[in-house]
């Protein structure tokens, strides 16, 4: 099938070479020329597992191809909407410019019974303004939200959990036509929902909205554990084991960020004040006041670390990306708490084994280390912010002598304490005993 993506940032890039390695056709736009530029020499503008390889192939097999002329949308059968949304900056809702752009952008290369499918995260009764801009030309559209977690887009793209259609009309055509797009993960048996606008754009704020709800409460317990003297990791493995609770996403720690569960609970918090039920999801502030005060807490474990003030003392900082397996450091708690203690007078180096580039250019300001080496030397404490193989896996012995005190902050849970202790290091976690 012929489709075009437009809106080639990590979502939109990752679906347009996927879409191409399974035989479609694929064109993606974006009105960035530069991000085209090396999206076409089969470079990606971003670190991600496997992506790479996939965006190389698709374009050698000649199934792949990059534009910013919008002419050449002309003659694609479906049409995705892959642009951001981020947050206003004047409110917490979300910023449709980019979305409304795009639809405007495309009617005049639309042709009818083309079909136009939303994959953005976008406020509930979104679709339904669309597709009353697109169906005057004929064309359909869809929304399809989409699923995929950075550090795993391309297994996720290829094998998602689920996929869910949301359309005008539950058995029209565009059930069809997505179908055949999706031809090879149905076949491997992902499940399919086919459902209405509404639906579909609420799955997608509601399942970030549970994950996000998920970690603030496991990290309100790590709250409690620290006032108590109990241990959080073990809390969270003896609730893990019933399966209506699960363990996964029950990492206590500084708390989640990045480009979507921060920004997708305040839009839709504001959503529903704007529907006028702001009292339903009241609780995603307090969701989101929690996940803040982790990196507080963390500030506060570094200062009591250092005996009060945390001005002129040296300190490692291991991570920077919002999450390992990323350079993104979109809302980082990691490189948040970096530039706190920077901005409190002390000596912080940063390192990160992908996100240096982008936390330097987020925050020119800050000091950066190429190895972790360099990050720790004559450190007086090292806090762990970003749970990275290369620092689950460090052995205490293996830094002791480069450091100029054995002090250790884990501010993801994910050191193993003893190990540390019995290394001769101070341990400090987030409600850990
Ligand atoms: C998320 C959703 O998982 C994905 O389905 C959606 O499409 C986009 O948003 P992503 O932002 O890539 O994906 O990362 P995710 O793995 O969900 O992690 C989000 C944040 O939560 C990270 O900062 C992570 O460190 C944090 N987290 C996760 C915790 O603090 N504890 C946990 O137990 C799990």
């Amino acid at each position: 099938m012929k489709l075009s993506v437009i809106g080639c940032g990590y979502l939109g890039a990752v679906h347009a070479a996927a879409m191409a390695s399974i035989g479609h056709e694929v064109i993606g736009f974006d009105v960035d020329h530069a991000k085209i530029e090396r999206l076409a020499a089969g470079e990606a503008p971003f670190y991600e597992p496997g992506f790479n390889d996939l965006l190389r192939e698709s374009l050698a097999s000649g199934n792949l191809r990059f534009t910013t002329d919008p002419a050449a949308l002309t003659g694609s059968t479906v049409h995705f909407i892959a642009v951001g949304t981020p947050q206003r900056e004047d409110s917490d809702g979300a910023d449709l410019r980019f979305v409304d752009a795009a639809v405007t952008g495309l009617l005049p290369h639309l042709a009818p019974g083309d079909l136009v499918v939303g994959k953005s995260t976008v406020p509930v009764g979104t679709a339904q303004r669309l597709a009353d801009m697109v169906t005057p030309t004929g064309a359909m559209l869809a929304w399809n939200p989409e699923f995929l977690r950075e550090g795993f887009a391309v297994q996720d793209t290829l094998q998602p959990d689920r996929i869910v259609y949301g359309t005008a009309i539950r058995d029209g055509a565009e059930v069809e036509i997505l179908d055949a797009v999706y031809a090879t993960a149905l076949k491997g048996g992902v499940p399919r929902l086919v459902t209405d606008y509404a639906t579909a754009e609420l799955v997608k704020v509601a399942a970030n909205a549970f994950l996000a709800t998920k970690i603030s409460f496991i990290n309100a317990m790590s709250e409690i554990a620290d006032a108590t003297g109990a241990d959080v990791t073990e809390l969270a493995d003896a609730i893990g084991h019933d399966v209506r609770i699960g363990r996964r996403f029950l990492n206590a720690g500084v708390g989640f960020g990045g480009g979507c569960l921060p920004k997708d609970i305040r839009a839709f918090a504001a959503r529903g004040e704007e529907l006028g039920h702001g009292r339903a999801l009241r609780f995603l502030r307090e969701v989101d006041e929690i996940n803040l005060r982790q990196r507080t807490r963390l500030v506060e474990l570094v200062e009591e670390a250092l005996g009060g003030s945390v001005a002129g003392r040296r300190i490692a900082i291991l991570g920077l990306a919002f999450k390992p397996n990323s350079d993104d450091t979109r809302d980082s708690p990691a490189l948040d708490v970096a530039t706190r203690l920077h901005g409190l007078g002390a000596d912080v180096v940063s390192y990160d084994p992908e996100a240096v580039g982008t936390a330097r250019r987020a925050r020119p300001h800050l000091v950066f280390a190429e190895s972790l080496e360099e990050a720790v030397a004559k450190a007086e404490v090292t806090v762990v912010v970003t749970e990275w193989d290369e620092f689950r896996e460090l052995s205490p012995d293996a830094i002791a002598s480069a450091v100029a005190e054995k002090k250790v902050i884990d501010g993801r849970n994910c050191l193993d304490p003893e190990r540390w202790r019995a290394a001769g290091w101070t341990y400090r976690g987030l409600g850990r005993r």
